[in-house]
């Protein structure tokens, strides 16, 4: 029995994709748990690049079955479209798409207020991507929301919608002067997308329960990262879901006892788009280098990401929420023209170092980054696969990232390709 569970250790883009892509080969099934389209999976395989928002990366490869959990958040529009988009492309997901019959929906007017609250000059900006993900994470937990099981049955769907709408309507009208379509109209705009999704609906807390009572070997794959957990990130920077290991347990229905492993995913720097506090972020010509060679754009919203150096702090920190003890390190050929590259190994605040973590926005928007210099290779390392092929310095600035987590890097990514990966140890 083995449940293993990937969690991006910075602010999401990590490269998780390609890690999961990579880590799929070896399990059975791949269950999402948290999150929604807010997210982009980027897999690159045979030369082609496909982008994957809502369902996992597994289903690209055939013998796999690919589980969108309960604490995922489903647009079905987008859904529709991905699925679309899969069997254009001739990858059949009949058998293998398993959607929860738990999973909340998110409906037009969370959309309309997600984008409405963000353009509000009253409101604190969050820099979300406007996808409606934090208001159908709060109906959710205020017992209001739409699920999936409410789309098997179509009354069940309208009655549901109906005893929300004049509410939704009110607000919106009032706060921002908007105006909610027609309560057919929002009913109709659901059950377009009824008829291609409905058949994948089922109860996949079950499935994954039995699935690994047969000794199967589970993938659980999270969006986002560590740093955008809505309890653990840097709240209110956040998004509205719990992305840290422990969400796949209730996000997909996996007692906590049977998950077996947390494998973090970590960049060789640090990016995060949206607002909020970045201590290691880089304002000058080191920043704009790692941004144009890491094509450091947004997959979902295509917005240009902060970028910065590597901070140990949020690793370490994300090795002990996770209990990751296997740490991929993704994106090192990015660093290669680089005469110097920093890493930080703590914080200082008013001139004391700070232990851990700060809650507070307001300490952690102040403290100053503790630096330690390392030395460029600049030389190519794209694509090099074997660890011993890379520079001195690409290899000591590795074993030092490995010291400062504090755990082993067995897996070193050199290029966003299935190949472009240097194994030099273990990971499952
Ligand atoms: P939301 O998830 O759309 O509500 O956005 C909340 C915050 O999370 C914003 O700063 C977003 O930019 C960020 N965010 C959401 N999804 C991702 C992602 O997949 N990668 C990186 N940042 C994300």
């Amino acid at each position: 029995m083995s449940v293993f569970v990937v969690v991006g250790m910075q602010w999401g883009d990590e490269g998780k994709g390609k890690i999961i892509d990579l880590l799929t080969e070896q399990a059975d099934v791949v269950a999402r748990y948290q999150g929604g389209h807010n997210a982009g999976h980027t897999i690159i395989f045979d030369g082609n690049k496909y982008i994957l928002h809502l369902i996992p990366s597994g289903i690209f490869r055939a013998d796999k079955k690919c589980v969108i959990g309960n604490g995922v958040v489903i647009d079905p529009a987008a859904l529709a479209e991905e699925m679309q988009m899969l069997k254009k492309l001739g990858f059949d997901y009949d058998g293998r798409l398993l959607i929860s019959d738990r999973a909340n929906i998110i409906l037009p007017y969370h959309r309309i207020s997600d984008q409405q609250k963000e353009g509000d000059s009253g409101s604190r900006k969050i820099g979300t991507t406007g996808r409606g993900i934090g208001p159908t994470y709060s109906d959710k937990i205020a017992r209001v929301g739409l699920r999936t099981c409410d789309f098997i049955d179509a009354s069940q769907l309208q009655e549901t919608i109906k005893s929300n709408y004049e509410e939704k309507k009110k607000i919106l009208k009032n706060l921002y002067g908007e105006n909610l379509p027609d309560l057919c109209e929002i009913v109709d705009q659901m059950l377009a997308h009824r008829e291609m999704f409905v058949k994948y609906v089922g109860n996949t807390q079950s499935f994954l329960r039995d699935q690994i009572a047969e000794g199967k070997k589970i993938l659980c794959e999270g969006a986002q990262g560590t740093m955008l957990d809505v309890d653990h990130g840097t709240y209110p920077f956040v998004t509205s879901s719990n992305s840290t290991a422990g969400g796949a347990c209730t996000g997909l229905g996996i007692p906590p006892g049977k998950i077996t492993r947390a494998i973090g995913v970590i960049k060789a720097y640090t990016t995060r788009v949206g607002e909020g506090p970045f201590p290691t972020e880089l304002h000058d010509g080191y920043g704009e280098q790692l941004r144009n060679d890491g094509a450091e754009f947004g997959s979902t919203t295509g917005r240009p990401r902060r970028c910065g150096w590597f901070d140990a702090v949020v690793g370490r920190y994300a090795v002990e929420l996770n209990g990751i003890d296997k740490v991929t390190l993704t994106k090192v050929d990015v660093l290669d023209q680089l005469d110097t590259i920093h890493v930080c190994t703590g914080y200082r605040h008013n001139g004391k170092a700070v232990a851990g973590m700060p809650a507070s926005l307001a300490v952690l928007e102040q403290c100053e980054p503790v630096y330690t210099e390392y030395p460029g290779w600049q030389q190519s390392t794209s694509g090099i696969r074997s660890f011993e092929k890379l520079p001195d310095n690409a290899r000591r600035y590795v074993d030092s990232l490995q010291d400062h987590l504090g755990v082993e890097i067995p897996l070193v990514s050199t290029g966003p390709g299935r190949e472009e990966t240097i194994m030099r140890g273990e990971l499952l």
